[in-house]
């Protein structure tokens, strides 16, 4: 295997001890950073005059040659990729690719080209969580007057609309971008020129090279800037949050579209069959993500425990920080387009959901706010009600079957015309504080949300 190192070496290491620590083809994923960094490294060699003009020119025009042709042209009987891009810079430029490893390390490299990485994916990510965000605040403006039961410690609690629904998914989402800008602020310093721990003698400037990859700043402390991880872990912890709350829509998904339920029909294209049940049509894509979101947690715990009580300075155990880096971003933003497509592609049952309204008692609390604004203290209406359920259920009748005859049999002290606010619609149309889900309310978190929306980034919003 070739090496970038081994000139003090007198035997060469076994077949097992290179493959024990080779990694091309899990860097193959930053390929396009570690080019781009190494040009920008060279480029400022020439500027301060550490390699001749010329000389950074044949490195840069080789580098530049390198990314045009991809990464089916690098050989990957190599350790990692920075080998592998040295190694063919070597073939395209000769002997003066060898001076591109000048004042630089593998460990400022590598930290550089991860630093790189994790911004570049953040931002994307970013833009898969609007798409979802927009189509989310679409389906919530459709279905803002679909009535179905809101829930609380999964009984029937209290009608909502499946557009309020769709946009309480809206704001989780709005938090997870917020926590991405945090990250992104945070990742974005610079260590390249740190070398392997305590910087160079080379006059380099280190805020050219910072400036060029469009870093905020160079890291202020060499030693730190090549021990550092922690932003590694900030967006596995982010991808870990994002797929606990998908997780959490894919179980919506999974409980509703079952015969039980019955609140929605997910399409042929995100469901799957059964090799031996024919009538079967499988949720597995939310299953999937449901179970992914294991693997999230554990990758974010997975480079915790790497890191914990990691002495300053490089150390090889670091590598193990891009495998989960890698699976979390791949994971959850595939998991952010699959909700989408289920999402997008669903046949909502309406009048099943509204149905589900009917006959729950799910509009008790209103007929006790009913006789609370009429001046009975709330205690005593709650108290009222719950009699009256009681007197129902023990006739087999539900709230909407009460006439005034019947209501007066029950509750004499109860006017008729608290019968008028026992209806699903009647109680959502009623709830108009500020969140809730009665048309006023809605329309104007719709604004608030369509506004939010169309900002550039996101905005704090809680
Ligand atoms: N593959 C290594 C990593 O990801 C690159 C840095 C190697 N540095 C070293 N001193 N061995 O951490």
């Amino acid at each position: 295997m070739r090496k970038l190192w081994g000139g003090a070496f007198t035997e060469s290491t076994s077949e097992l001890v290179d493959r024990f620590g080779q990694t091309i083809h899990s860097d193959l994923n930053f390929w396009q950073e570690d080019i781009i960094a190494s040009v920008a490294h060279a480029r400022m060699l020439g500027e301060v005059g550490i390699l001749t003009r010329d000389e950074a020119k044949q490195l840069i025009d080789g580098l530049e040659k390198i990314h045009e042709q991809g990464p089916s042209y690098l050989k990957l009987d190599v350790e990692d990729i920075h080998t592998a891009i040295e190694t063919r810079l070597y073939e395209l430029v000769g002997d003066v690719a060898g001076k591109l490893h000048t004042a630089r390390s593998r460990n400022d490299q590598v930290a550089t080209d991860t630093r790189m990485y994790v911004v570049n994916e953040l931002i994307s990510l970013q833009d898969d969580l609007k798409n979802l965000q927009g189509l989310l605040l679409e389906l919530g403006e459709e279905y803002q007057s679909a009535l179905m039961p809101g829930y609380t410690h999964q009984q029937r609690a209290q009608p909502i609309t499946l557009g309020f629904h769709f946009l309480a998914h809206f704001w989780a989402l709005q938090r997870h971008g917020c926590r991405a800008e945090r990250i992104l602020t945070v990742t974005n310093h610079c260590p390249l020129g740190s070398a392997a721990l305590a910087g160079t003698s080379f006059p380099i400037d280190r805020q050219m090279t910072s400036d060029e990859l469009g870093f905020i700043a160079p890291i202020p402390n060499a030693l730190d800037a090549t021990s550092d991880r922690s932003y590694i872990l900030d967006a596995l912890h982010l991808c870990a949050l994002i797929m606990l709350d998908l997780s959490r829509v894919s179980q919506e998904l999974i409980l509703w579209s079952g015969k039980e339920f019955g609140f929605v029909k997910l399409a042929d294209g995100v469901t799957t069959g059964s090799s031996i049940m024919p009538q079967k049509r499988n949720p597995d894509m939310a299953e999937l993500i449901r179970g992914r979101t294991a693997r999230a947690i554990a990758n974010w715990t997975t480079l915790a425990g790497v890191m914990k009580a990691l002495p300053l300075g490089y150390n090889r155990d670091t590598q193990e920080d891009k495998p989960p880096l890698f699976d979390s971003l791949r994971k959850c933003r595939d998991s952010i387009e699959l909700i989408n497509l289920m999402l997008k592609s669903a046949d909502w049952q309406l009048e099943r959901m509204a149905a589900g309204t009917y006959g729950d008692f799910s509009t008790a609390t209103d007929l006790a706010d009913y006789l609370a604004s009429q001046g009975v203290p709330f205690r005593r209406a709650h108290e009222i009600v719950g009699q009256i359920v009681v007197a129902c259920v023990s006739e087999g009748i539900v709230l909407e079957d009460l006439t005034p005859a019947k209501l007066k049999e029950i509750a004499p002290e109860i006017p008729e015309t608290a019968l008028s606010v026992l209806s699903a619609a009647g109680s959502v149309a009623r709830r108009n504080s500020l969140g809730a889900p009665g048309p006023d309310a809605m329309k104007s978190q719709l604004e608030h949300a369509t506004q939010v929306f169309n900002e550039r980034g996101f905005p704090r919003i809680a």
